[in-house]
C-alpha cells in the first residue's frame, strides 16, 4: 500500500551522501526538507552543485545554516513535524580531526546535542544518525559487529561519533523516540568527498602525480558503493526500533532498555588498498606512481563490517563488486570535471 506523502529532514543534505539519499528520497515520493550549512572543509562548489540538483525537484527544500545554531532545527521541527529524521550533516574525516579538533565538538557534539533537543520537543516517528566503523578503533575481532565492544577510539572524529551513540541512546531512552544509528564503512562513488582517498587516487592517477599509498599499502578497507548504502538506509528507514519487553536475540544490538539499535552499513568485503588502486588503474586506463608512506596517526589497519543484523532486518545486503562501483565511480570523476 503506498504511503501518504511523507516527510523527512536531511541534515548535510549537500554532503556526499546527503545528496545521494534526499535524491533517492525524493524519487520514493517523500518530502525532503535539507539542512546544510555548505561548510568550506572541502570544495563548496561541489555542494552547490549537488544542492542545485535537488533543488531542481519539487517536494525539496534546504535551510542553508549549523545545526548548533540555536533554534534552528527546533523552528525546521516545529514548523515540518518530520516523519523520518536522517541527521547526516557532521565534520567528517579522521585526519582533519587532528588539526581541527573544535570543529569536531561543535558540529558533531553540540549540533547532535541540537537535533535531540528538537526531537524530544517534536517527536518523528524515526531518527537515524550517522556513525562510523571508525568507533571500532582498535578491536582486532574482524568482522566487526555492532554487539562487540567498542571502546578504544584511535581519533577524536571517532570519539565524537562514539558519543553522539551514547548520547542519542539517552534520549531514546529518556523521551522514548526510536532511533538507529549507522556506523557506515568507508563510501565512494559518483559524487564522492575529495578528501577521500577514491577521488585523491583518481585525481592524481588522471593528473599524472604520484600517489601517498599509507601503511605502505597493507591496509585494507570495507569499501561500500553509494548507491548500496542509500538503499541499507532506506530499507532501515521501516525497521523502527521498539523497547523490547523481554530479552533482545542473540546479535541485535537493540538496547535492553531503549528503542534504540546500532546498525553496521558496508559491504562485508574487505579489499586491499592496493586492489583498490588497480581497480582505479583498470578504470582509468593509467599506471599509478606511487609514493609509499608510513601508517596516518588516528587510523585504523582494517576494517570489514558484519553486515548480518542489516540482512536480518531488512532483507537486504550490499553487494556492488568494487570493480563495477569504481568503474561508475571514475566515469562520473572524469565527465563533472573534464579529464
Ligand atoms: N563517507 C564516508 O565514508 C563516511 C563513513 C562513515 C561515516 N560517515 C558519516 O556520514 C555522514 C555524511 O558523510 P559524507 O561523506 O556525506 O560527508 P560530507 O562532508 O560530504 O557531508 C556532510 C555535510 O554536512 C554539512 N555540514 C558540516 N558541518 C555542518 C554543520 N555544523 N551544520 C550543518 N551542516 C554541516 C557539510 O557542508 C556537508 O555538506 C557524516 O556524519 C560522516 O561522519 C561517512
Amino acid at each position: 500500500m503506498a504511503h501518504p506523502q511523507r516527510t523527512a529532514v536531511v541534515t548535510g543534505s549537500a554532503g556526499f551522501i546527503g545528496y545521494h539519499l534526499s535524491d533517492r528520497l525524493l524519487k520514493s515520493g517523500w518530502q525532503v526538507i535539507g539542512i546544510d550549512a555548505m561548510t568550506d572543509y572541502y570544495d563548496v562548489t561541489l555542494k552547490q552543485d549537488r544542492q542545485a540538483m535537488l533543488l531542481d525537484q519539487p517536494g525539496f527544500r534546504v535551510v542553508e545554516d549549523k545545526v548548533e545554531t540555536p533554534g534552528t532545527l527546533d523552528t525546521l521541527f516545529a514548523g515540518s513535524r518530520p516523519d523520518a529524521v536522517i541527521h547526516l550533516a557532521a565534520q567528517a574525516g579522521v585526519r582533519y580531526s587532528i588539526e581541527a579538533p573544535e570543529s569536531y565538538v561543535n558540529a558533531n557534539l553540540i549540533g547532535t546535542f541540537r537535533l535531540l533537543e528538537a526531537a524530544r520537543a517534536h517527536p518523528p516517528a524515526h531518527m537515524l544518525l550517522a556513525s562510523t566503523s571508525s568507533v571500532y578503533g582498535a578491536n582486532t575481532q574482524m568482522p566487526y559487529a555492532e554487539t562487540d565492544k567498542a571502546d578504544t577510539q584511535m581519533s577524536f572524529y571517532a570519539a565524537t561519533k562514539k558519543a553522539n551513540e551514547a548520547m542519542a541512546h539517552s534520549y531514546a531512552h529518556l523521551y522514548n523516540l526510536p532511533t538507529t544509528m549507522f556506523r557506515f564503512f568507508t563510501v565512494y562513488g559518483p559524487w564522492g568527498r575529495p578528501d577521500m582517498a577514491p577521488i585523491k587516487f583518481a585525481r592524481a592517477i588522471l593528473n599524472g602525480d604520484p600517489i601517498d599509498v599509507y601503511n605502505h599499502g597493507r591496509m585494507k578497507r570495507d569499501f561500500t558503493y553509494i548507491d548500496d548504502l542509500v538503499e541499507g538506509i532506506i530499507h532501515l528507514v521501516e525497521a523502527v526500533p521498539v523497547r523490547p519487553t523481554g530479552p533482545v536475540a542473540e546479535g541485535d544490538s537493540l538496547s535492553p532498555v531503549a528503542p534504540y539499535r546500532v546498525v553496521n552499513i558496508g559491504n562485508s568485503d574487505p579489499v586491499p588498498l592496493m586492489d583498490f588502486i588497480e581497480a582505479i588503474e583498470a578504470a582509468t586506463g593509467r599506471k599509478a606512481a606511487k609514493n609509499m608512506m608510513d601508517m596516518q596517526p588516528g587510523d585504523v589497519v582494517a576494517t570489514w563490517a558484519d553486515t548480518g543484523l542489516l540482512t536480518r532486518l531488512t532483507g537486504y545486503r550490499p553487494g556492488t563488486p568494487v570493480a563495477e562501483g569504481v568503474a561508475r565511480f571514475v566515469h562520473w570523476y572524469r565527465g563533472y570535471h573534464g579529464v
